[in-house]
């Protein structure tokens, strides 16, 4: 992402963003409420379109593609939100995110294809299955999103983005709501995906996570990059520190063991 501009209306939700994101590396991205962070997710996966500025994957331009192109090159992503189809299985829900061309096509088209079509159904039922293994949920595909409690149904998000087996995976917020157990867990996961080479950006609140399992961090204010780094420099950042104390009353300790700024 190159000089990356975003407004709605009047606000600059990204102003001039630059970001690089390499193989295996997961990038922290810390920021006040407001400033930009999922918007910045939303414009790498092509969910919103940007203003100024150009987006590569692996050295191709994507800026004006569709966002099921980018999600063809290999970028998938979860919400801020628990967004699962209430009427499908959670087997089925993370085959939506294996990019399953029986999906893609629609029925006549399925139809047409009837073989082929299986053989992807095949496929993409394979994949979910060992993307559900891969978050600790093997057992849970036959069941319904509103049977699980929350912390599993946000697990299911991310077996869902890892279903289409991405080279970049963008989290938003992915432990929020979680237990502590829950999050710990979530950060082996997010390590271990990262030493297999999968590039990730992670939004999150929690810094102490963020220092856990990151190995860069950028910081966002208002659309911009005011901090980038190592997570103990950014952390530290004078920037950084009046950013977050402009939005709350209280003081912020980054050495504090479960620090929540923002959002809870
Ligand atoms: N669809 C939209 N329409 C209008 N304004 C928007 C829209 N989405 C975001 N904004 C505005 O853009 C700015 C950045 O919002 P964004 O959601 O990216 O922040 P964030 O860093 O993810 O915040 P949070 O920590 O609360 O999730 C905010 O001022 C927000 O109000
Ligand atoms: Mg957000």
């Amino acid at each position: 992402m190159k000089d990356a501009r975003v407004a709605f209306g009047g606000v600059r939700a990204l102003d001039g963003v630059s970001l690089t994101v390499q193989d295996g590396q997961l990038l922290g991205l810390i920021g006040p409420n407001g400033s930009g962070k999922s918007t910045l997710l939303a414009a790498i996966s092509r969910m919103i379109d940007l203003s100024s500025g150009t987006l590569t994957m692996e050295g191709r331009d994507y800026t004006n593609a569709p966002a099921h192109l980018a999600n063809a090159l290999g970028i998938a992503r979860t919400f801020q939100t628990v967004r699962l189809l209430r009427t499908m299985s959670v087997l089925e829900n993370v085959m939506l995110g294996a990019q399953a061309e029986w999906v893609r096509r629609g029925p006549l088209a399925t139809w047409l294809w009837l073989s082929r079509a299986r053989r992807e159904e095949k496929r993409a039922r394979r994949a979910a299955q060992q993307a559900l293994e891969r978050v600790g949920l093997k057992d849970l595909g036959r069941r319904h999103p509103q049977e699980l409690p929350y912390g599993p149904a946000r697990k299911v998000e991310i077996a869902r983005a890892l279903a289409c087996e991405p080279k970049l995976l963008l989290l938003d917020e992915p432990t929020a709501g979680m237990s502590q157990a829950e999050r710990e867990e979530v950060g082996i996961l997010l390590s271990e995906l990262s030493k297999d080479g999968l590039a990730q950006v992670l939004v999150e609140h929690d810094l102490a996570m963020i220092q856990r399992v990151c190995n860069r961090v950028v910081a966002l204010n208002f659309g911009q990059v005011i901090a980038e780094g190592l997570p103990a420099q950014v952390a530290a950042d004078e920037l950084v520190r009046e950013a977050y104390l402009g939005h709350r009353d209280a003081g912020m300790e980054a050495s504090a063991p479960m620090m929540e700024i923002g959002r809870q």
